[in-house]
Order: C-alpha cells, then sequence, then structure tokens
C-alpha cells in the first residue's frame, strides 16, 4: 500500500515508464490485477467487455497480447471493427489505464503456433470443447467431455485444440493514465502514434 504520493506523481516521462513496468509485473504475477484486463470492443449496434489474461508485452512494438478461442463473439466483433480498449485497474498502485488500439488476430500463423506451443497441456482445456463458446445448449454443462472435464487428457490428445485458438494482439495507439489518490489525483495522456511520443497532462 502507498502511503506517499510516488516518484512518477509529476513526471510525465516516469509515469510512461512505470506503465511498462506495470505490465511486465501483471504478465509475471497473476495474483496481480493487471494480470486480467478488461478487453473491450465493439460495432455500431453493441460493445462489450470481458476478462481476458495478459500473456504478452512487447514494449519495443507497443503491443499487448491475450489468448481466445477463434469461435467467440468476440471475434466477429473485432473482424468489423478492430480498434479496441483494453481497461486495467490497480488498487493498490491507485493506477486505471484505459489502453487503445487495434488488434490483430493471429490464427494459425507463426505468432499462435509459438504461443500453442509455449502453452501448457492443462491450460489447453478451454479450446477442447467442440461448441463454440457463447453455443445455446439445453443443459447446464461445461462443453467439453468428462475425461477433458477432469484433465485427464495427453500433451497429444490436446493438440487438437490448435484449430481453437488464437491470439489477440492490441497494436497500442494511445494510453489514458489515470492516479485516484486522496492526496492529490493526477491523469495523463500518451500517444503512441506519432514518431515521437506525445505527452501530456489532463484535469483529473
Ligand atoms: C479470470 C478470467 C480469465 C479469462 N481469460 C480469458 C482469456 O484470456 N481469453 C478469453 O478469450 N477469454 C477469457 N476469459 C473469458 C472471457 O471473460 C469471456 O467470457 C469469453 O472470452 C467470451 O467472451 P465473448 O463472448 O465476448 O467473446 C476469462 C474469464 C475470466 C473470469
Amino acid at each position: 500500500m502507498q502511503k506517499n504520493k510516488p516518484d512518477y506523481y509529476n513526471d510525465l516521462d516516469k509515469v510512461y515508464l512505470r506503465i511498462w513496468e506495470l505490465f511486465k509485473l501483471g504478465l509475471k504475477d497473476r495474483n496481480l490485477p493487471f494480470h486480467i484486463p478488461v478487453f473491450i470492443c465493439g460495432n455500431k449496434d453493441k460493445s462489450n467487455g470481458r476478462i481476458v489474461v495478459l500473456r504478452g508485452v512487447d514494449e519495443n512494438e507497443k503491443k499487448i497480447w491475450f489468448h481466445s478461442d477463434i469461435r467467440s463473439n468476440k471475434i466477429k466483433i473485432l473482424k468489423s471493427n478492430a480498434k479496441a480498449v483494453l481497461l486495467f485497474y490497480d488498487k493498490n498502485e491507485k493506477i486505471q489505464l484505459r489502453v487503445s488500439g487495434y488488434t490483430k488476430i493471429n490464427y494459425q500463423n507463426h505468432v499462435s503456433q509459438k504461443s500453442w506451443g509455449n502453452t501448457a497441456h492443462l491450460s489447453r482445456q478451454c479450446y477442447l470443447g467442440d461448441k463454440a463458446p457463447g453455443t445455446k445448449v439445453s443443459i447446464p454443462t461445461s462443453g467439453l467431455t468428462t475425461e477433458v472435464d477432469n484433465l485427464k487428457y495427453t500433451k497429444e490428445e490436446s493438440e487438437i485444440g490448435y484449430k481453437n485458438f488464437c491470439v489477440i494482439e492490441t497494436y497500442i495507439e494511445s494510453i489514458e493514465w489515470l492516479y485516484l489518490a486522496a492526496k492529490g489525483h493526477r491523469r495523463a495522456y500518451f500517444n503512441l502514434n506519432k514518431k515521437k511520443l506525445e505527452k501530456k497532462w489532463l484535469i483529473p
């Protein structure tokens, strides 16, 4: 828990560095709130948010990514509008981030192949159902066989899930940072789309 003001409190460069630090810490530590942002996308008619697990961070390419099922509803939405937002909040850091960018769906390419290869076979469980996520069913069910439900499958058997697996990268265009603390709020905006990073303070 922070008692004093952090060293980035009045320093935009330090704020920006801290943002990438928080992404990287969230990537590694499943107990940190930055591990599970809300991914929001939409089209003309509807928008929706859902929790995802942060699976990769690339500061040089300014992108972050998560894994998903190619049959899920968000894929249809992203195909009609590739723009999306990832929303992060860390209560201890007192930081909210609104990360906006455009997405790329990696399916059956070298990116998805690499991530799938690094995915432990028991973690592949959610890609082993016959039915697409969100399919209407007449009984309550996980959609998995009893064996898969009980994690009784081999690595070889888990390979079939690759056909449902994709990696959704978000190429970051801008980040809105909010530090909300009783001792004085701060808000900042970073445009990563320019040749030189554009950074400015906003009224919180
Ligand atoms: C803790 C947690 C982690 C999740 N991680 C992911 C994830 O990494 N990728 C994903 O597609 N869905 C993940 N989900 C499920 C989504 O929140 C969502 O229910 C699912 O992707 C279907 O969303 P859609 O119908 O909007 O496509 C996670 C849910 C929870 C509660």
